[in-house]
């Protein structure tokens, strides 16, 4: 196993939004994405230009629907080809970090309740027992990615599928999501000595009127604690994944103390990754920035996002908490989920039409502030 001394600087993807050729839950649902940016064939490529622009990481996911197509049959030619995805990644000496689940489903899952199936935890332990049997060489496994975003849209607020409206269904799928990722990290480390296992986790900095402290404390526990109590025994380092923040006055949630915005309104808050960094302080784990980023087609705000967002973590690891690597998101424009493809979050930009590549400008400056640290 290679050593960890260095910090991680890299990007983030995943499957549904970057590879193409894809038949899941949400294709059958009507989010079709199509042939996204055509990664699935031009990996490679890919990481040249990732690692042509400083990154010495890469996070992406593997697509259950494609591991197994058809409940219980696993696919050996499709094990083989993220196979080759992490022997690119590794021939560049670029670290792979392997999330097992970004938010879709095998159509066969779907059919039997989702993640509102009892067993769906067992059905996923299934899917990553074969995954860490024949991908030993990962050594970083990010089990789930923000299953409490996935909760709330797909069956709270209802615009993702299965797009259920219950607060019963909500509360049974974070169960199952917490099971699922005690079920994973045990089965990967039976399978891979030294793995290091942990989830990606959507936090928030609630910032607030000071009348309104107790409703900040019961958000924070809610949106960003409440989790990862509940797998605390069950991580190696927490990935944090940060966005923006949410200023609370009475119950109005809004994004109204922030400096600007992205292409989708979200308020840009770069000081709120170090408040949302030192509450992780408490869990006593390394912790990975495992995403970081804004929409932002014409690359205006990009440098400025980074920069400042850097900033602010490196402020909180000088006072000792322990940041190991950052992780934007994304490496390539992609499929956002219910939004399409007109958001842009990537370094580079992606020609649809001919799934050509342009690097951004924004994407030399994090390479400058790669090669300055
Ligand atoms: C998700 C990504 C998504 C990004 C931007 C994160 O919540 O993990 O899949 O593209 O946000 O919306």
């Amino acid at each position: 196993m290679p050593s960890y001394d260095k910090f991680f600087w890299g990007a983030a993807a995943s499957a549904y939004q970057v590879e193409g050729g894809i038949d899941n839950d949400w294709s059958e649902a009507g989010f079709d994405a199509g042939k996204a940016a055509g990664h699935y064939n031009r990996f490679e490529e890919d990481f040249d230009l990732a690692k042509s622009l400083g990154h010495n990481v890469h996070r992406f996911s593997i697509e259950w629907s494609r591991i197994e197509p058809e409940e219980g049959k696993f696919s050996q030619k499709e094990i083989e080809h993220y196979q080759k995805v992490i022997d690119a990644l590794r021939e560049r000496r670029m670290e792979p970090f392997v999330t097992l689940w970004h938010f879709t489903n095998p159509v066969w899952f779907s059919k039997i309740g989702g993640w509102k199936n009892k067993n769906a935890a067992q059905y996923f332990e299934r899917y990553v027992d074969f995954a860490a049997r024949n991908l030993k060489e990962v050594k970083f496994w990010l089990t789930v990615n923000e299953p409490l975003v996935y909760a709330k849209n797909a069956y709270f607020s209802g615009i993702w599928p299965p797009g259920k409206q219950s607060f019963f269904d909500l509360f049974s799928v974070i169960a199952h999501f917490v099971n699922a990722h005690r079920l994973s990290y045990e089965k990967i480390h039976q399978h891979i000595l030294g793995a290091r296992v942990g989830i990606a986790k959507n936090n928030i900095y609630f910032d607030e009127e000071k009348s309104w402290h107790w409703l900040k404390r019961i958000a924070e526990y809610w949106w960003n604690e409440y989790f990862l109590n509940k797998i605390s025994k069950h991580q190696d380092f927490i990935g944090l994944n940060y966005y923006f923040h949410k200023h609370i006055e009475g119950l109005k949630f809004s994004p109204e103390k922030a400096h600007s915005v992205s292409d989708l309104g979200w308020g840009i808050f770069p000081e709120g990754l170090y408040f949302v960094l030192r509450e992780l302080k408490k869990y006593q784990k390394p912790i990975y920035i495992t995403e970081n980023g804004l929409a932002d087609a014409k690359d205006e705000k990009r440098s400025q996002f980074i920069k400042d967002h850097i900033f602010w973590m490196k402020k909180a690891m000088a006072e000792g908490i322990d940041v190991q690597g950052y992780f934007h998101w994304s490496l390539l424009d992609n499929f956002e989920w219910d939004k399409g493809f007109k958001p842009r979050f990537g370094l580079v930009e992606v020609d649809y039409k001919i799934l050509s590549r342009k690097i951004r400008p924004s994407a030399y400056d994090y390479k400058k502030i790669i090669e300055q640290s």
